[in-house]
C-alpha cells in the first residue's frame, strides 16, 4: 500500500493506493467525527461494489456522461433532505469520473458544503480526475460549465476495481498516465516505455507504482497551483486539441483519454515543428502511445478547419489565445507558448487527421 499526501494547507488529504483496502476505509471511518448517516452515490455498473452497512444509504444514477447534470443533483439533494443528511454527513464517490465529479459538487453545495471522500473505480478517476479538487455538472450548452473547487478528505484507490474495467477504459486512463511522464517526469516516461506489456496486463506491483507516481505529480501541480492559474495549465498537454476532436466527433468516436493520446501526438509535433525538441523526441513520444494501443489520428473523421476553429470555442482560450502546452527540450519539461504560428497549427492538425 502507498500513501500520496495532497498538501494544501488545512485542507491537506491522503490518498492510499493499494489492494484490499475496506480495512483501512473502515478504520477511516472509525477515526472520524463524521454523522452515522452517509450518501454513497453510484452509477449502473458500480452498484455492485457497494455493500449494505449500517447508516451507508446507497443511491444510483444512470452510467453515463448525461448524468452530470443538475437535474440529477437536484434529485439527489431531495435523497440527502428526506434522509436528513446533516453537515457532518459524508458524501461517498464510489465510480469514475462521472459519479466523481458530480459527488464532489453536490458535496460542496448541500448545505454549503458537507465532507467528501472518493472511491475512484476508473483508472481515469484514479489518477486524474479524483485528484486536484475541481467537481462540476456539465450544461447543455457545455461540458464542466457549472462547478467549483472542493477538496475531498481522502482517496482510496483500489486496484481491485480495475478488474472489471472494460480494457478501452484502461488504455484511455494510460493516456492521461503518459501525460504525467511527458510534462513533469522523464524517468516516469522511461518506466512505462520499459514496461507497456506488463502495464497493460494489470501488474499489481507496478500498477500501484505508476498510478501513485501519477497522483503524486497531479497533486504536486495542484498544491503549487490549486486555481489553475499558470503552472496548474501544464495538465492540459494534449488536451487543446483533444476537446476539439471530441467536439468535432460528438463525443461517440473517442473516449476522452483517445483524444488525449491524438492531442498529445499533435502537441508534440507542434513543438518538433517550432524546434524545442528534435524529431526523435516526438518519435519517442508517438511511439509509446502506440505501446499503449491508443489511437494516433482521428482516422478521417474530421475537418480540419473545423478542428481549427473549434480550438478558439474551448474554455481554456482567453481572449482568442490559445495557451500551447509544449514540449521544451527533453520529455518531463513543458512550458506554455501563446504565440503558435496559424501554419504550424494547421500542420499539426493535419498531421492528426
Ligand atoms: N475533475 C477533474 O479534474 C476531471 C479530470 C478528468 C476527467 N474528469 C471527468 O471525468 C469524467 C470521465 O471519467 P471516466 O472516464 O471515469 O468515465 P465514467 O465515470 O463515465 O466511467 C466510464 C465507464 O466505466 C464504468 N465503470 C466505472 N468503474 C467501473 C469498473 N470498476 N468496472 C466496470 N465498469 C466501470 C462506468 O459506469 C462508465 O460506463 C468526465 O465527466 C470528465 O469531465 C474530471
Ligand atoms: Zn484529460
Amino acid at each position: 500500500m502507498r500513501r500520496v499526501k495532497v498538501d494544501l494547507g488545512n485542507r491537506s488529504y491522503e490518498i492510499l493506493i493499494g489492494e484490499n483496502l475496506d480495512q483501512s476505509i473502515e478504520d477511516f471511518f472509525s477515526g472520524s467525527k463524521f454523522s452515522k448517516r452517509s450518501l454513497v452515490i453510484v452509477d449502473s455498473n458500480t452498484r455492485r461494489f457497494f455493500a449494505d452497512h449500517d447508516g451507508f444509504e446507497c443511491y444510483e444514477i444512470p452510467a453515463g456522461e448525461t448524468s452530470k447534470s443538475l437535474k440529477i443533483a437536484e434529485e439527489i439533494y431531495t435523497r440527502a433532505i428526506e434522509l436528513k443528511l446533516d453537515r457532518k454527513s459524508p458524501i461517498i464517490a464510489l465510480g469514475g469520473g462521472v459519479v466523481g465529479d458530480l459527488s464532489g459538487f453536490i458535496a460542496s453545495t448541500y448545505l454549503r458544503g458537507v465532507p467528501f471522500i472518493q472511491i475512484p473505480t476508473t483508472l481515469l478517476a484514479q489518477v486524474d480526475s479524483s485528484v486536484g479538487g475541481k467537481v462540476a455538472v456539465n450544461h447543455r450548452l457545455g461540458k464542466n460549465l457549472i462547478g467549483s473547487f472542493y477538496q475531498p478528505q481522502a482517496v482510496f484507490i483500489d486496484l481491485n476495481y480495475l478488474k472489471t474495467l472494460p480494457d478501452r477504459e484502461i488504455r484511455a486512463g494510460f493516456s492521461e498516465i503518459i501525460k504525467y511522464g511527458i510534462i513533469y517526469d522523464s524517468k516516469f516516461f522511461d518506466l512505462l516505455d520499459e514496461n507497456s506489456d506488463r502495464l497493460l496486463n494489470l501488474d499489481s506491483e507496478l500498477m500501484e507504482k505508476v498510478i501513485a507516481r501519477s497522483c503524486e505529480i497531479k497533486a504536486e501541480v495542484v498544491s503549487k497551483d490549486e486555481r489553475e492559474s499558470d503552472l496548474r495549465r501544464i495538465l492540459n498537454f494534449g488536451h487543446t486539441i483533444a476537446h476539439a476532436v471530441e467536439e468535432e466527433t460528438h463525443y461517440e468516436k473517442f473516449v476522452h483519454g483517445e483524444a488525449v493520446a491524438i492531442g498529445m501526438i499533435a502537441a508534440a509535433r507542434i513543438s518538433k515543428d517550432l524546434n524545442y525538441i528534435d524529431q526523435s523526441t516526438a518519435d519517442r513520444i508517438e511511439k509509446l502511445i502506440r505501446d499503449f494501443q491508443l489511437p494516433t489520428s482521428t482516422e478521417n473523421s474530421c475537418d480540419p478547419d473545423k478542428i481549427y476553429n473549434a480550438l478558439f470555442r474551448d474554455k481554456k482560450t482567453i481572449g482568442g489565445k490559445i495557451n500551447w502546452v509544449l514540449v521544451n527540450q527533453k520529455i518531463g519539461n513543458v512550458f506554455i507558448d501563446n504565440e503558435v504560428p496559424e501554419s504550424v497549427v494547421r500542420s499539426a492538425i493535419e498531421s492528426i487527421i
